[in-house]
């Protein structure tokens, strides 16, 4: 028994070792950016992590059936075409002359490996240099709260809302329907996301019901803003 228990807790470390290794390694865009991955990637904490704000249950369900899904069918959208060994942002860039398959998969795939990037259980805050230019783009960090927000609210039924780099380097906010995101050439907002909110229902239908204000509201408690400041600085380069 004690031996059994022996091999359990060291098992448990190192399953705990590597999870934290995984989250604690911000690795840079090209992570994400880069090439898909050849494996389903973790989810960089455990379910409950982003607990009482996002529910376990929720965490799960989104990460191990939907995001795996889009992954699993994108995957199998780009095996054997041009567009496999391509980069994400070289797929998105071009995304207007493929199928739909492989925009709502890919979409899919990318998006929320992003958001679950973007979110974390610490006390981050924001970089001075992020935090400048919220002010100097919306006036105050209330005022952009309450636009994102907004964004994210007024989404008609299912989609993201972001906080992303334009092409001239500033900040804007908007949102996209469905799996589409600011790197894909046919989006009408378009730049490099710096954050982002999933507000399809799925991400949160079984804490906050039909009350997305909430959900939208709680979000803001699970920021991880270094991932935000390190997406920043490395957008305004
Ligand atoms: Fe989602």
């Amino acid at each position: 028994m004690k031996l059994f228990k022996s091999i359990s807790l060291t098992a448990l470390a190192v399953l705990v070792g590597s999870q934290l290794s995984f989250g604690q390694n911000n690795a840079g865009p090209a992570a994400l950016e880069g090439a898909p991955a050849s494996v389903f990637p973790a989810l960089p904490y455990a379910y409950d992590a982003l607990e009482p704000h996002i529910d376990a249950r929720t965490m799960e369900i989104h990460y191990d059936r939907h995001h795996r899904a889009y992954y699993t069918n994108f995957i199998a959208a780009v095996k054997g075409t041009p567009l496999e060994g391509k980069t994400m942002t070289e797929i998105f860039a071009s995304m207007s002359k493929h199928p739909d398959a492989v925009r709502n998969n890919g979409g899919g795939y990318y998006n929320h490996l992003f958001f679950w990037k973007v979110m974390g259980k610490n006390s981050s805050v924001m970089s001075p240099e992020l935090s400048g230019a919220i002010t100097k783009t919306f006036g105050s960090f209330d005022k952009f709260k309450e636009v994102f927000n907004n964004a994210a609210k007024t989404r008609f039924g299912s989609g993201w809302a972001w906080l992303y780099v334009t092409s001239d380097k500033t900040l804007a906010v908007g949102s996209t329907p469905n799996q589409d995101n600011p790197l894909m050439d046919l989006s009408p907002v378009k730049g490099t996301p710096v954050l982002a909110l999933d507000v399809w229902e799925h991400a949160y239908y079984l804490k906050y019901q039909n009350k997305r204000a909430d959900y939208v509201e709680a979000f803001w408690n699970v920021i991880n803003w270094d991932e935000v400041n390190r997406r920043y600085k490395e957008a305004v380069k």
